[in-house]
Formats: C-alpha cells, sequence, structure tokens
C-alpha cells in the first residue's frame, strides 16, 4: 500500500494501526537508502547543566524533584570535552542542559565561538529562548537546533507542561527555522492519553514545520516525577513513528534516540533499518553523567575515545557506514 504524499491524520493512525507493518518498514528502509545511503552519523553529547526552570511531568530533571543534585559545568570544561570530541573523530557535538537561566546567550555563544574553531558542527539543546537569544548563538556559530514539540496534542501539551503552551513551543521552532537553523523538533511515545491519531498529528507538526532532524523516544517513567507509574511507550511502536517520519521527511536526519537503546536489544526490526540515520554518544564526564537523569537508564562510565570505536564497530557490523 503506497503512502500517499500528504497523508491525513486518518490515513496515518491507520497505518499506525496495521497488524503487519512489515511493508512500511521496507519503504521506509528504501527511502532513507536513497535519500541519507548508508552512512551513519554519530554525535557527541555533551549534558553541561541538570538545572531547569521548568515542571514538565515527564522529566527526572523538573525544577521540582529536589532529589537530584544539580551541577553545572564550566565553560572551560566544556571546551576541553568538546575538543577531546573532536580528536576521537566526531564531527559534531551536541550541547545539552535543561532550561537554565545560568547560561546566558552571552556565555554559550563564547563556548559555541571556542568550539567552532575545531571545525565541528554546533547542535545546541537548551531549550525555549526569545528569538533574539537563537539569534545571537546562530551569529556565534551554532549550526542547529534541537526542541522537541513533545506532543501535538494542545490538550496534553498543557496537562505535561505547567509553565508553557504547545503554541509557544512551536513558534521557537519557526523562529529557528527562520534564521537558518537546521531544526530538530521530536516527541515522545507512550505519554498518557496518547492515541495513534495524536501520534499522527506529532507527524504531521513535523512535516509542517519543515524539521531538518526529528528525535522519536518512548516514554520511560521516572521515579521522582508525577509520571512515575505511568507505563513506558511502545518499542514497536516507536519504531513505526520513525518509519513514518522517515517516509513524510525522506532527508531530514532521524536518530536512533538514546531512550530506545536500539544497539543492545538485538531486536531484527532495529531502529537503523526503519529509516533512521543518526546516533548520539554521551561525552559527559562521569561525575555529571549520572546526575542527568532525565529517565532512569543504565549508564556505562565515558571513555569518549573507546566509546566511539565500539559504536563505529557496532554500526558496521549492521552493515552501514558510521561517520
Ligand atoms: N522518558 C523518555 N524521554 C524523556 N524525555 C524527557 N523525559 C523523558 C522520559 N521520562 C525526552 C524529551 C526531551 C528529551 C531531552 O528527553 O523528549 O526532549
Amino acid at each position: 500500500m503506497p503512502i500517499s504524499v500528504h497523508p491525513s491524520v486518518e490515513e496515518l493512525a491507520a497505518l499506525l494501526r496495521l497488524p503487519d507493518f512489515s511493508e512500511v518498514y521496507a519503504q521506509a528502509d528504501r527511502v532513507r537508502a536513497r535519500h541519507k545511503g548508508d552512512v551513519v552519523q554519530i554525535r557527541a553529547i555533551l549534558e553541561f547543566s541538570n538545572v531547569c526552570r521548568r515542571a514538565c511531568r515527564y522529566c527526572g530533571l523538573n525544577c521540582r524533584n529536589e532529589k537530584i543534585a544539580r551541577y553545572r559545568m564550566e565553560p572551560d570544561e566544556m571546551i576541553e570535552v568538546a575538543y577531546a570530541a573532536n580528536q576521537a573523530g566526531y564531527r559534531t557535538i551536541v550541547l545539552q542542559s535543561g532550561e537554565d537561566p545560568h547560561y546566558t546567550p552571552e556565555i554559550l555563544g563564547e563556548i559555541i565561538r571556542k568550539i567552532k574553531e575545531t571545525g565541528m558542527a554546533v547542535t545546541v539543546s537548551c531549550g525555549e529562548m526569545p528569538r533574539e537569544d537563537y539569534a545571537y548563538l546562530r551569529r556565534c556559530g551554532a549550526d542547529r537546533y534541537l526542541l522537541k514539540h513533545e506532543t501535538a496534542d494542545e490538550q496534553s501539551y498543557r496537562a505535561l507542561h505547567p509553565d508553557g503552551t504547545l503554541k509557544e513551543r512551536v513558534e521557537c521552532l519557526r523562529h529557528l527555522k527562520a534564521l537558518g537553523f537546521e531544526t530538530g523538533s521530536g516527541f515522545m511515545i507512550g505519554l498518557p492519553g496518547q492515541t495513534m491519531e495524536t501520534i499522527a498529528k506529532d507527524l504531521l507538526l513535523l512535516k509542517e514545520i519543515g524539521c531538518n532532524m526529528a528525535g522519536i523516544g518512548p516514554f520511560i517513567p521516572h521515579p521522582d516525577t508525577p509520571l512515575r507509574d505511568h507505563p513506558s511507550g511502545s518499542t514497536e511502536l516507536t519504531k513505526r513513528a520513525v518509519a513514518l517520519a522517515r517516509i513524510l521527511l525522506p532527508k531530514a536526519n532521524l536518530p536512533a534516540t538514546t531512550s530506545l537503546g536500539v544497539l543492545n536489544n538485538g531486536e531484527k526490526n532495529d531502529v537503523f533499518s526503519c529509516g533512521a540515520n543518526v546516533v548520539m554518544r554521551k561525552v559527559t564526564p562521569d561525575r555529571y553523567k549520572q546526575l542527568y537523569e532525565i529517565y532512569p537508564a543504565k549508564l556505562s562510565p565515558t571513555h569518549v575515545k573507546e566509546d566511539r570505536l565500539e559504536l563505529e564497530e557496532q554500526i558496521r557490523a549492521l552493515g552501514r557506514i558510521p561517520l
């Protein structure tokens, strides 16, 4: 069943519900091969602050969680890690944090300028900011920005985000696009109240924004959040959403999200055969890494160079080319 270029919510929801999704997976894999080739791009991610002013109900870093120790990395240390990542072969570094007002545009801009001297692409993922701050970071050399819309359902967005609206989030994404950032959004699978129609709307929003990147991952409950008792999102449904994102956005960069934990589960239908072409590896120093707990995960110690080599091997074992 060929998928139309402009599918409706109903059409996408029906696809997500298919008893057998294998044809859609195969189509997504063909689209990926045609538009992105066999390369899997490896990105370094540095989680430089877990301080956050927002109270998102699914996230372990939410400001109401008093159980985690908060940290902030010094700019010099961040730059040092970025240089080590560059030495290890990374061509992109993602600078991610909670929404932490301590890092003013001036501070972030200076860090970006120094990292750009390596020639690496710099992706920023620090939440919502006024347009002029995004513009400033862009002028400092930031190439890309990640800001997931999390859910395209307005009511659900409101319930999950006590201090923001979907409209504001989408507005930020439109600013980023207009400023010339490679712009990434994305959403979670398995949020309370989510239906196939919600996921269909999430996919259509990615397209409407014109996303260059989209991260789609399963929700994982964190014990110190209001959603502690809500079950994890389905990995199968996550892969279906990634496959449809690939078909809708043939040229987009789609990461195998960390929460999907693809490389370890050995499943045949791994996410790299469902349309994904990017993977991120943490380069966050160990003393901070455990504290960046958006959701619970087993983390191994960071060895920037060795971790990258290991990941390259895993990618080659899948018949793909690490870059
Ligand atoms: N489970 C899975 N993903 C989560 N995120 C935040 N909290 C959770 C959770 N409990 C995702 C959001 C955010 C990204 C950094 O992590 O999509 O954009």
